[in-house]
């Protein structure tokens, strides 16, 4: 896989893929019900770019979809796949990044689910993005995308929270926001995850995090203007509903014209 200006960040290791599968249960969360609906009538293959362990991968599976899920973590790759084939499926899960992505075949439908898009931390980057997003559809093909809105690079404060792995580990986070920048929307943190056995700490994993936060307006326009049109938005997952200023999810689905 090739290497970009800013190979360490948003990694997901190990410690962070564990954490995410015990804190974000397959199905437990609204976004899952919400894509599903909205999916339901997509009758082609999907695909999910960052599809992680599989949390919204798993459930399309079962509803019957045939998706396609790439991610740049082996880390979450690899629960992904053993997840599936716990679960009776072997969709095809390959090593790849936002960036430069590439399949042969055209998706009826590409759904990114909670605040992955906003790991592109760069703005030309992200609209040549959507661009190999939109070469990816069929014409008339939908785009589901939901962003963290800019209300979020206001949001400094600290991150700490524990888990209990299954076999009994202490599983920590310490999140901090380093760097804000206004101009460009950017937001970087460092996430210190570790890991205790018997009161000794036996790991520590350092994750630096980059994110780009998107202004309603601005995103539908970088979808117009990337080759999307019948943009609609929902805030926090209320199908329909207008986003609000206090909404932390703004979902977009919008057509490859
Ligand atoms: C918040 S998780 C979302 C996982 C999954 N889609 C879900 O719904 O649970 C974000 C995922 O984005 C992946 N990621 C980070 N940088 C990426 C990049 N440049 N291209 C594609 N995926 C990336 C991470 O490895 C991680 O699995």
């Amino acid at each position: 896989m090739p290497s970009n200006s800013n190979t360490t960040a948003n990694r997901y290791g190990s410690i962070a893929a564990e954490i995410y599968d015990i804190d974000k249960p397959v199905g437990a969360l609204p976004d899952t019900a919400f894509h599903l609906q909205g999916l339901s009538g997509v009758a082609g293959p999907i695909l999910e770019p960052a599809c992680g362990s599989g949390r919204t991968l798993i459930p399309l599976l079962e509803a019957g979809h045939e998706v396609v899920g790439f991610d740049p973590s082996q880390e979450m790759l690899d629960r992904c796949a053993a997840r599936c084939a716990e679960r009776g499926f072997t969709p095809a899960l390959s090593r790849q990044r936002f960036e430069d992505f590439s399949y042969s075949e055209s998706f009826a439908a590409i759904v990114v689910p909670v605040g992955s898009f906003t790991l592109i931390d760069d703005f030309a980057t992200a609209l040549a993005v959507l661009r190999r997003f939109r070469d990816h559809l069929e014409v008339g093909g939908l785009l589901v995308l939901d962003i963290q809105p800019l209300s979020l690079l206001a949001h400094r404060g600290e991150d700490r929270r524990k888990w209990t792995a299954a076999n009994g580990d202490l599983l920590t986070i310490e999140g901090k926001r380093t760097a804000t920048d206004w101009l460009t929307q950017r937001a970087e943190s460092i996430q210190r995850y570790e890991r205790w056995r018997d009161n000794v700490l036996v790991e520590s994993q350092l994750e630096p995090m980059a994110q780009r936060y998107w202004g309603l307006e601005e995103f539908r326009l970088a979808l117009e203007a990337t080759g999307f049109g019948a943009v609609s938005v929902s805030g926090n997952y209320a199908r329909g509903r207008r986003p609000r200023a206090s909404d932390w999810v703004l979902t977009f689905e919008a057509r490859r014209g």
